[in-house]
C-alpha cells in the first residue's frame, strides 16, 4: 500500500493550487489534492485532474493519512486567519518532522512567528513565496522558500523541478530563516510595482509628450522587447497596445486611470520607511497608484490649473526613443539596487543569511519581473557576492555611464513638457544623491540644532577645539538659545 501514497499533499483548490497540483503532477509527483469544501475535490478529480495521478482526500485525516513520511503539507488558502485555523486542524494529525509549507502570499512577520510555533511543536515549517500567477504555477513558478532549514532537503527535489528553469537551473532556491521566504516575495512584488510604474511613465512620455498614437508605442515596445529591455513586462505591454476592442480601437484608451494595489508594494515601502533605507522608487510607484485612485480631484485640478503650453518636439524622435530606452534601462537598475539594498538590510535586522546572486536567480524565470536583466545581476553578485550595491558592480557601472546622458536628457525633456516622472525622477535623483561624496543634510544638521537643540557631528577635517570629533556639539546660535542640547535635557 505504502507506494500507494502521495509525495506531497495540498490544501486548496483555488486556481492556483489547482495549477500548482497539476504542474507537480506533470513533473513526476503524486499529490493528494483537498478541500474544505470537499465537492471541490471530487470535481477537480472528475474534470482538471481526469487521467492523472493525482488523488484526493474528504478530510484532514485522510489527507494526512495518504501522504508519505515525513508528510509535506502544501496550503495555498487566503492569506491571514485561515493559513492559522489549518495549522491548527493539521497539527493534531502530524508527527514530529512532517512539513507544512504556506505557498501563499503570507506577510512575512506572520511567518516568522508561524515558524517559531511550529518547531516549538516539533513540526517543521515554511513560508515559501510563489510568483507567476495562474500561467506560472501551471507551468513552472518562481519559488521563494524559506524557514525551518531541516525541512528544506525534504522539499528540494519536488519545488526544484516544479519551478521555471534557467539554462538547466531552477528558479528556486533555499533563501533563508524565518519569514525570509516570504519577505523575498514581498520585496519581489514592490519591485514589480516599480517596474511597471516606469513602464507607464515611458508610454506617457511618447503618448503626451512624443504625441505618438498607440499603435506607434506599440512598435517602439516590440523593438525594446529585443534589447536591454526584454523581459515579461515589456513584453505583455507591446501585446496590451496591440489589442482591439471590436470597434478596432486600442483597448487600453478606454480603461480607467485609476489603479488598484492589493498591498504587497505598500508593505515592501513601509518596511524600508521601518529599516531606514532609501528605496524611493518603490514608494513613488505606490504613491502614483494612490495619485491616480483620486481621478475626480485631478479631473478637477485640470480644468483650472495650467501647465507648460505644449512645444512640439524639435529634435530627433528616433534619438528621443533610442534615449528613453536608456533612460528606462538606467531607472530600472536604480530599481534593483534600491531592493538588494533593503533586502541587504533586512538581513542584518532578522538575521538572516541571504544569498544575494540566489535571490536574483530565481527571478530570472517563473515570475512576473523575469528578465535578461536579472541574469546580469545574478551574474554580478556570482563574481562578487559580498557586492556592496548593484552600482559596484562593474557590468552595471558601465551601463549607466553608457545612459547616463539620454537618462538626464529624458527626464529634462519631460519636465519642460509637464509629464510627470515620480518614478524615473526619483531614480535619477537617488542616483546623484548616492554617488555624492557630500550632500545637503549639514544643513539639516544646523537647522536642527537651531530650533531644537539636536546637536550635529563635526565633518572630518574640520576639528578645532570646541568642535572634535565624536562629540556631540551644540551651538549657541543666538542670543536667546540655550546652552543645553536637546539630549541633555531629555536626560
Ligand atoms: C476551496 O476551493 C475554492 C475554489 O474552488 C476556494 O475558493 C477556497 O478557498 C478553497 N477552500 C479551502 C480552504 O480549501
Ligand atoms: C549580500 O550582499 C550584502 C551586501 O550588499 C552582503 O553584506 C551580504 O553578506 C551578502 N550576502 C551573502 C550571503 O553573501
Amino acid at each position: 500500500m505504502s507506494n500507494d501514497l502521495a509525495d506531497i499533499g495540498l490544501i486548496g483548490l483555488a486556481v492556483m493550487g489547482q495549477n500548482l497540483i497539476l504542474n507537480m503532477n506533470d513533473k513526476g509527483f503524486k499529490v493528494c489534492a483537498f478541500n474544505r469544501t470537499v465537492s471541490k475535490v471530487d470535481h477537480f478529480l472528475a474534470n482538471e485532474a481526469k487521467g492523472t495521478n493525482i488523488i484526493g482526500a474528504h478530510s484532514i485525516e485522510e489527507l494526512v493519512s495518504k501522504l508519505k513520511r515525513p508528510r509535506r503539507i502544501v496550503l495555498l488558502v487566503k492569506a491571514g486567519q485561515a493559513v492559522d485555523d489549518f495549522i491548527k486542524l493539521l497539527e493534531p494529525h502530524l508527527e514530529k518532522g512532517d512539513i507544512i509549507i504556506d505557498g501563499g502570499n503570507s506577510h512575512f512577520p506572520d511567518t516568522t512567528r508561524r515558524v517559531k510555533e511550529c518547531e516549538d511543536k516539533g513540526l517543521l515549517y515554511i513560508g515559501m513565496g510563489v510568483s507567476g500567477g495562474e500561467e506560472g504555477a501551471r507551468n513552472g513558478p518562481s519559488l521563494m522558500p524559506g524557514g525551518s532549514a531541516a525541512a528544506w532537503p525534504h522539499v528540494q527535489e519536488i519545488f526544484q523541478k516544479t519551478s521555471a528553469q534557467v539554462n538547466g537551473e531552477p528558479c528556486c532556491e533555499w533563501i533563508g530563516d524565518g519569514g525570509s521566504g516570504h519577505y523575498v516575495k514581498m520585496v519581489h512584488n514592490g519591485i514589480e510595482y516599480g517596474d511597471m510604474q516606469l513602464i507607464a511613465e515611458a508610454y506617457d512620455i511618447l503618448k503626451r509628450g512624443l504625441g505618438l498614437s498607440t499603435d506607434e508605442i506599440a512598435e517602439i515596445f516590440a523593438r525594446w522587447e529585443q534589447g536591454v529591455l526584454k523581459s515579461f513586462l515589456i513584453e505583455i505591454t507591446r501585446d496590451i497596445l496591440h489589442f482591439k476592442d471590436t470597434d478596432g480601437e486600442p483597448i487600453v484608451d478606454k480603461i480607467l486611470d485609476k489603479a488598484g494595489q492589493k498591498g504587497t508594494g505598500k508593505w515592501t515601502a513601509i518596511d524600508a520607511l521601518d529599516r531606514g533605507m532609501p528605496v524611493t522608487l518603490i514608494g513613488e510607484a505606490v504613491f502614483a497608484r494612490c495619485l491616480s485612485a483620486i481621478k475626480d480631484e485631478r479631473v478637477a485640478a485640470s480644468k483650472v490649473i495650467k501647465g507648460p503650453a505644449h512645444e512640439p518636439f524639435q529634435g530627433d524622435k528616433k534619438q528621443f526613443v533610442d534615449d528613453l530606452e536608456q533612460a528606462l534601462y538606467a531607472s530600472k537598475i536604480i530599481s534593483y539596487a534600491q531592493g538588494f539594498i533593503l533586502m541587504r538590510q533586512a538581513a542584518i535586522d532578522e538575521n538572516w543569511d541571504l544569498n544575494n546572486a540566489s535571490i536574483a536567480a530565481v527571478w530570472r524565470s517563473g515570475c512576473i519581473i523575469k528578465s535578461v536583466f536579472l541574469s546580469d545581476i545574478t551574474d554580478s553578485y556570482r563574481k562578487n557576492p559580498k557586492l556592496e550595491s548593484l552600482l559596484f558592480a562593474p557590468f552595471f557601472q558601465q551601463a549607466i555611464e553608457k545612459a547616463q546622458p539620454a537618462w538626464r536628457r529624458v527626464n529634462a525633456q519631460a519636465t519642460l513638457w509637464g509629464v510627470p516622472i515620480p518614478a524615473h525622477g526619483t531614480a535619477l535623483s537617488f542616483f546623484d544623491g548616492y554617488r555624492s561624496a557630500v550632500v545637503p543634510a549639514n544643513l539639516i544638521q544646523a537647522q536642527r540644532d537651531f530650533f531644537g537643540a539636536h546637536t550635529f557631528r563635526v565633518m572630518p577635517g574640520k576639528e578645532n577645539d570646541h568642535m572634535k570629533s565624536g562629540e556631540d556639539i551644540h551651538v549657541k546660535w543666538t542670543a536667546t538659545s540655550g546652552d543645553v542640547s536637546s539630549s541633555t535635557y531629555n536626560a
